[in-house]
């Protein structure tokens, strides 16, 4: 028998590449999936390899239903089951949300195709191998995003709210084999916002996250993995679930009182 098999799309960076170390050194065999650049996600299968893993990496862009559904047929083949996914790959334009004229549609559908309509091709792609696992766990990678009105963009934030619609939808459609949450992350330390806001925007905004949130902190990529991780191979009983791993961002601001 094959080891449990975890697919984590995006996986080559931040938050997907901290949840296949985590799956990797709790025994499964997993995915490293990214859409362009293929150095680092051979650097992040290394050290899942040496956490003892055994390891597909494989250029798809989730947006391209081919790339897919080949994705799955590639699983199939080499391991005949998967336990866990993870829609983790996501894409954003930052614009700032007063902008209005600073989104067009095209920017909107360029977005959606990433972060909904590739959520959903990697569920149909993987369903029914997932199907033969009981148990099996899917988390959508949303964002606080998704509900506190601020985020890189309007469409971004939108997108977001969409999975999470979608995550309700989902977890209805596949029970009862398999359980569909998604996770709402805060401000998280990868490249995503580095390279988005710049190194001086970035700190300052680091600086007021950790001043507006109860536990006084961003978030690390290995937050995120934590969660992801139990959901899929624990929460035997949770499913259609929104959580947020925000340092209390959403619910608890401080406004000013600690
Ligand atoms: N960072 C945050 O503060 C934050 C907060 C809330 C939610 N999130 C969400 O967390 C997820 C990951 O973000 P991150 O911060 O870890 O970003 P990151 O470090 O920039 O990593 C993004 C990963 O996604 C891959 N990717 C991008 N487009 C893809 C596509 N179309 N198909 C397949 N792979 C694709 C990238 O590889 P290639 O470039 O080679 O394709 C890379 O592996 C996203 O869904 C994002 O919306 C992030």
């Amino acid at each position: 028998m094959h080891k449990k098999v975890a697919v984590v799309t995006g996986s080559s960076s931040g938050i997907g590449a901290a949840t296949a170390r985590l799956f990797a050194k709790n025994g499964y065999n997993v995915v490293i999936n990214f859409s362009r650049s293929p150095e680092p996600a051979d650097a992040v299968a290394d050290e899942c390899r040496a956490l003892g893993a055994d390891v597909l990496v494989m250029k798809a862009n989730v947006a391209e239903d081919a790339d897919c559904r080949a994705l799955a047929k590639a699983v199939t083949e080499k391991w005949g089951r998967a336990d866990a996914l993870v829609n983790n790959a996501g894409t954003t334009k930052f614009v700032a949300a007063k902008d209005l004229e600073g989104l067009s549609a095209q920017d909107f559908h360029d977005i959606y195709s990433v972060n909904v309509i590739g959520a959903y091709q990697m569920i149909r792609a993987f369903a029914p191998l997932m199907k033969k696992n009981p148990g099996a766990g899917i988390v959508n990678i949303s964002s606080v995003a998704s509900v506190s009105g601020i985020g890189s963009s309007i469409a971004y934030m939108a997108s977001k709210g969409a999975l999470n619609a979608m995550t309700s939808g989902m977890a209805r459609t596949l029970a009862p084999e398999i359980r569909v949450n998604a996770v709402g992350p805060g401000m998280v330390e990868t490249p995503w916002l580095q390279n988005g806001l710049g190194a001086e925007q970035y700190e300052a905004r680091r600086q007021g996250y950790i001043a507006v949130t109860p536990l006084a902190a961003t978030i690390q990529p290995e937050d995120v993995a934590d969660a992801c991780y139990w959901l899929c191979a624990g929460a035997r009983k949770t499913t259609g679930e929104f959580i947020l791993i925000d340092s209390g961002l959403v619910k608890y601001p401080t406004l000013g009182v600690r």
